[in-house]
């Protein structure tokens, strides 16, 4: 029987909470379609760092290393620990040094949910987000720090082998689902690195010619993400645009509850992370009142990314068996807890 080690990351507030429930629902499935998943639960969190002074241990990515991938909840308790460092020092330190450049975020409404725009079915997007360098490449620096003359520099790093490897990843998807890729820039005011981008998009595009490329300008996708997101397959977008996007994404699809996401170098050799869009919300730990679908969506691209077909598809089924008799946490206009809605997911299976 197929073995797969993952570890498990619930981090922080309502983290732990929608691991926890979403857990027993992937090794029910596992044990249905005929393979195991091993569980690691691995504490680092902002819990953590308050006992060691650290959010993970010093080789904590070189642990990571030796998994099949990894399903994280959600890290962040800025009441005790400063966001800057627990993201930095755990999420960032793990999609960095694993060089997880590609961020994929399906955004589509499921059965019986209605998002605050659309209640039709009709869109199904796949937004894929450059994951390590662009905007946020954190190059640059501040001069004469408060005074008169003060500047602050921040400048975009687009590199040929970067952005090649994160299209190449949006065709192949576009590929596999309904043979439409969507290029996002602003080369019209940005005339370096976004032309440099609509070049590499015509270069990597000769060797998907079964694709057929548009070109959108920021701006007008987002806009179009809620006029007409319908004529969007695949998006792939720069790490700031791709940010923007998929909260726009998420916003579409129903909420935080939904939006999950994909941490995957497609080089492979390293586990990808799985994780729900969403945070620790402080505001609702502790009450049973968080819903568990964005976690278990992740779940399903994680078997995806396995190899698990079948049983990432299978659990798509049985949770939108769930969503479309109208049942849920309270963020879906339901009465249902965390747990009991993951209950309802596995008994649906
Ligand atoms: P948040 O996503 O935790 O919460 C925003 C709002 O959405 C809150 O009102 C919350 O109750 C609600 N919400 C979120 N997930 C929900 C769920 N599954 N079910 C029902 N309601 C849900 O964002 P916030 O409050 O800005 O951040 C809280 C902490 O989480 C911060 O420390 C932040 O840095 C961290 N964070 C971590 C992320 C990660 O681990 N990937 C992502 C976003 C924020
Ligand atoms: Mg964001």
């Amino acid at each position: 029987m197929k073995n797969y080690r993952i570890a498990l990351l619930p981090g922080d507030g309502i983290g732990s909470e929608v691991m926890e429930a979403a857990w027993p629902v992937l090794q029910t499935l596992a044990e249905r379609q005929g393979f195991s998943l091993e569980g690691d639960w691995l504490p680092w969190s902002c819990d953590y760092y308050l006992k060691h002074g650290t959010m993970m241990p010093t080789d904590g990515v070189e642990q990571l290393r030796a998994f099949d991938a990894i399903y994280l909840g959600a890290v962040g308790l800025p009441a005790t620990v400063p966001d800057h460092v627990s993201l930095r020092e755990l999420l960032l330190a793990i999609r960095q040094g694993l060089d997880l450049s590609v961020n994929a975020r399906p955004h589509r409404l499921l059965a019986g949910v209605k998002g605050p725009l659309r209640t039709d079915r009709t869109f199904d997007i796949l937004c894929i987000r450059e994951n390590t360098e662009g905007e946020y490449a954190g190059a640059g620096g501040r001069v004469h720090q408060g005074g008169e003359l003060e500047v602050a520099v921040e400048t975009s790093i687009f590199t040929r082998a970067g952005v090649e490897r994160v299209l190449r990843h949006g065709f192949e998807q576009a590929r596999l689902r309904g043979g439409k890729l969507a290029s996002v820039t602003k080369s019209n005011a940005q005339r370096h690195s976004m032309v440099f981008w609509d070049e590499m998009t015509d270069r990597v595009a000769a060797d998907y010619p079964d694709v057929a490329v548009t070109r959108y300008h920021v701006d007008a996708i987002a806009a179009r993400m809620i006029t007409h997101p319908e004529t969007l397959d695949v998006v792939v977008a720069s790490n700031l645009f791709g940010d923007i996007l998929t909260d726009i994404g998420a916003a579409i699809q129903g909420g935080l509850g939904f939006a999950a996401s994909a941490n995957i170098n497609p080089a492979g050799g390293v586990p990808g992370m799985f994780e729900p869009v969403h945070g620790s919300a402080p505001d609702i730990m502790g009450l049973g009142l968080a819903n568990p679908l964005a976690t278990l969506w992740a779940g399903a691209l994680m078997l995806r990314h396995l190899g698990e077909i079948a049983a990432a598809e299978a659990l798509m089924a049985a949770i939108e068996k769930v969503t479309a008799t109208g049942a849920g946490t309270p963020d879906m206009g339901g009465d249902l807890s965390t747990t009991q809605l993951a209950a309802a997911v596995t008994a649906a299976l």
